[in-house]
């Protein structure tokens, strides 16, 4: 496929299927277990309709106002370990993707590049994503270089107390500790133009934590950040992360309405609701069924989403239901896997397009002004009676 052709994510999708080795592709796309989850997140997205209302013209504004200022788009680019394995280079294209778009790009802890280059390529757009480790003292190390290196928000996923079973990866063998075996090498050798630019920029590590260990090739790394899982995160750890980071705390991986509540009484600026992709837990609730219940538990607080995001109506539909910001994790890694920084940018104007599509279809000229009557109840008159007549919005 030539990416002028390219008309959605799902288009990128197929297109890194083609270009990128099959256990990497199968590491990207895959979920816990038979990836159930995964397309539940998707198809519970998919179900919902909206209950559009005419007559709103003018220009949409697509922006969103989070922890002091103004993003271009109601949607960034979440935290993706390891993403050099969908193209070489992939970390660095995100980041400068959200610099150049005015998004919001999360830092994995586990990214294939140090913070600190992402965080010169972005200046103004990184946040970071901590894994919490068993030693506090290296907890606060990395926490100090993220101060360092200019950022402010930080989110800490929650959703990982243990590493889940994908079986998707265990049938490519793509597991830690991980053998080089015969069909791998050949799933290598059929995807000559991935498997040139990873040999010459070398196979992703999680560069975040090399420094720290002797060697610090991607099989120790690997090893000692399994050894260093903390195996959960409790609520006196969230007390502590939030007595120790000044800026904007965020807790990723919240699919609970009183674990929200929870989080916002411990101090926490955002809730993420997230199940990780469908990547930790195969029958998890889809993050759009306990999106409402997690927007009435938490007030005002600002509620982030992610979770089988594909296309700008996603993103409308969230923003609907009480988001105030998605976040796509596999979409702009798709596009760099199908081509490369080309397929960010790709990614990121499809989404951009769709969501301002889609919300000027419906009739909402602002995504601050989306409300749950936005979404199709089944009842006839659900515009007059569920929110302001079109004319009134639109003043
Ligand atoms: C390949 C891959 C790696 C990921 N690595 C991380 C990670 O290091 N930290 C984290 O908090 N979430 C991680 N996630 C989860 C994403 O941040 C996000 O929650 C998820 O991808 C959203 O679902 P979506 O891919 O359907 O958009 C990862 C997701 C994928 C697909």
């Amino acid at each position: 496929m030539h990416i002028e052709s390219v008309s959605c994510i799902d288009d990128l999708r197929r297109a890194a299927l083609a270009r990128i080795p099959r256990f990497a592709y199968t590491f990207l796309a895959g979920g816990a277990g038979n990836d159930a989850g995964v397309r539940r997140n998707e198809q519970e997205l998919a179900r919902l309709l909206f209950a559009p209302v005419g007559m709103a013209t003018g220009r949409v504004d697509t922006s969103v106002r989070l922890f002091g200022r103004t993003y271009a788009q109601p949607f960034g680019f979440a935290p993706v370990g390891m993403a050099n394995l969908a193209w070489a280079g992939c970390d660095l294209m995100l980041a400068e993707t959200a610099q150049r778009e005015s998004l919001p790009y999360v830092i994995s802890t586990a990214a294939s590049t140090e913070l600190e280059e992402l965080a010169a390529r972005a200046p103004d757009n990184c946040w970071f994503q901590l894994y919490m480790l068993r030693d506090d003292e290296l907890n606060f190390a990395l926490l100090d270089r993220v101060a360092a290196a200019g950022i402010e928000v930080l989110a800490v996923t929650v959703d990982t107390p243990v590493r889940s079973r994908r079986n998707g990866s265990i049938r490519e063998r793509f597991e830690q500790p991980f053998q080089p075996h015969p069909r791998f090498v050949l799933d290598v050798a059929r995807h000559p133009r991935w498997a040139l630019r990873t040999a010459r920029a070398g196979m992703p590590n999680l560069m975040n934590y090399s420094r720290y260990v002797e060697g610090g090739d991607i099989h120790k790394v690997a090893a000692f950040m399994k050894a260093q899982s903390r195996g959960g995160v409790s609520w006196d750890d969230i007390a502590m992360l939030r007595r120790r980071w000044k800026g904007p705390l965020v807790v990723k991986g919240i699919l609970d309405a009183a674990d929200a509540t929870r989080a916002a009484r411990e101090g926490a600026d955002a809730v993420w609701v997230s199940n990780h992709g469908g990547r930790q837990l195969e029958s998890a609730p889809a993050t759009i069924s306990v999106l409402p219940a997690v927007r009435e538990a938490v007030g005002t607080l600002p509620v982030l989403f992610d979770s089988g995001v594909r296309g700008g109506e996603d993103i409308v539909k969230a923003g609907a239901l009480g988001a105030t910001m998605a976040f796509c994790g596999r979409a702009p890694i798709f596009g760099a896997a199908a081509f490369g920084a080309a397929g960010v940018a790709k990614a990121h104007a499809v989404l951009a397009d769709e969501v301002r599509t889609t919300l000027a279809q419906i009739g909402c000229r602002r995504f601050a002004d989306l409300s749950p009557a936005f979404i199709h109840r089944g009842e006839p008159g659900q515009g007059e009676r569920g929110r302001a007549a079109p004319a009134a919005r639109a003043a």
